[in-house]
């Protein structure tokens, strides 16, 4: 049985990679690989999907339709639907707009709104011992609180002024409770 210090005992695998920053993130080649390499069995789920095509076999969700995704709504949404039709995938990818300037600046103003209660549906849409793939510049985007288990950090050194970003996986923990936290 796990204990709970063992559940916090977190020693993620940290990588270095150097690659560009761009608007569309999986365009840059060496994240792309990192992304589609992790991806497990199964339909992924691919949130904010934008541009690029990844070689997978991938569910697409954008609230731009200016790459067609196969869903053309929030991400808000389309987690209420897929949960209502009991849907769950083994892999999951978070790419939301980095920022709120970002945000103006690249994708029409679309930003998300508010991350907790977004970031719980997307944890509910995953199987056990599932994973979520996350772009970004936070390295925890989950967490423990959501039995989220940071496994990889892969720091990605665009180079000169631009600032470093994180492709980060994590994955769904079975919590087992300690027993004297379960007896009564
Ligand atoms: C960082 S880009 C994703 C880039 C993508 N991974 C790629 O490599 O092409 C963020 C995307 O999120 C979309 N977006 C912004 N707010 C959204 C929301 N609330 N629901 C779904 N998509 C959203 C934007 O339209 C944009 O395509």
């Amino acid at each position: 049985m796990q204990t709970m210090e063992m559940l916090h005992n977190n020693n993620p695998k940290i990588f270095y990679i150097e690659d560009q920053c761009f608007r569309w993130t999986f365009q840059a080649k060496k994240v792309r690989k990192i992304v589609e390499k992790h991806c497990k069995e199964g339909q992924v789920l691919n949130l904010f999907a934008g541009k690029t095509l990844l070689n997978v076999d991938d569910l697409r969700v954008d609230l731009s339709n200016e790459y067609n995704p196969d869903m053309n709504i929030s991400a808000e949404d389309a987690i209420n639907l897929l949960n209502k039709h009991n849907r769950k995938f083994n892999t999951i990818i978070y790419d939301p707009p980095w920022n709120e300037r970002k945000a103006k600046e690249f994708y029409n103003g679309n930003y998300i709104g508010k991350f907790t209660k977004l970031k719980d549906g997307v944890v509910s849409l995953l199987e056990d011992k599932g994973i979520i793939i996350s772009a970004g510049y936070e390295i925890t985007n989950f967490g423990r609180i959501r039995n989220m288990k940071l496994t990889k950090i892969f720091v990605i050194n665009p180079y000169g002024e631009i600032r470093p970003y994180f492709i980060t996986i994590e994955k769904k923990i079975n919590q087992t409770l300690p027993k004297f936290m379960t007896s009564k």
